[in-house]
């Protein structure tokens, strides 16, 4: 496969997240094997990829819904200012909802939303991301699944990552030469 000039080195190839995913598609279809209410939640714009592909192996019903946060601006460093964008259509209460997101980096935007939503008072919450960044917190909070632990250091873009906004597209996940950051 044609790899992109701006990328330094490929993280995560194409085969390497399907076979992850198809793995969290199996996670979710256990825990909510008996659940007759999910909600499944994706925060746009970086999760679209990921819950593209997991959809596709989830094997018991649940209604999707979407939320829109940001925090970066646009820019590799985050603005520690989340904002909702645009809120979800659906009424949670007395609902399962999984939240399923790309990266939990500082977790500034999951704890944020977290709390917005149990106050709508759900009947369960978890959180499923496909990267998860630990060593990057600002707020104390811990994914119930994730896909990839990654490092501090890299500034993942494709499959959902943007770089100006750019390069979600990219079938893989990839890390940018250092003179684009
Ligand atoms: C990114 C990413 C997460 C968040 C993680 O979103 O998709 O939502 O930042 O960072 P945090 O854990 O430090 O809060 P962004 O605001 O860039 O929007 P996007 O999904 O449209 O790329």
């Amino acid at each position: 496969m044609q790899i992109d000039s701006r990328i330094e080195k490929v993280l995560f190839d194409k085969e390497t997240l399907e076979t992850k995913i198809k793995e969290l598609a199996n996670w979710v279809n256990l825990e909510y094997k008996s659940s007759e209410n999910l909600i499944i939640v994706g925060l746009l714009k970086g999760c679209l990829p990921f819950l593209a592909q997991l959809i596709k192996d989830v094997n018991i019903d649940f209604i999707m819904d979407f939320m829109i946060t940001s925090s970066y601006e646009g820019t590799a460093k985050s603005s520690g200012n989340v904002k909702i964008i645009l809120d979800m259509a659906n009424n949670i209460e007395n609902k399962d909802v999984l939240i399923v997101e790309d990266i939990i980096d500082t977790a500034r935007t999951m704890s944020k939303v977290v709390s917005i939503l149990k106050s709508r008072n759900p009947k369960s919450i978890r959180v499923l991301t496909l990267l998860n960044k630990p060593s990057n917190r600002v707020v104390d909070f811990e994914p119930d699944k994730f896909g990839f632990e990654i490092k501090k250091t890299d500034f993942v873009v494709g499959f959902g990552f943007d770089w100006e906004e750019k390069m979600r597209q990219l079938p893989y996940i990839g890390i940018l030469k250092a003179n684009k950051k």
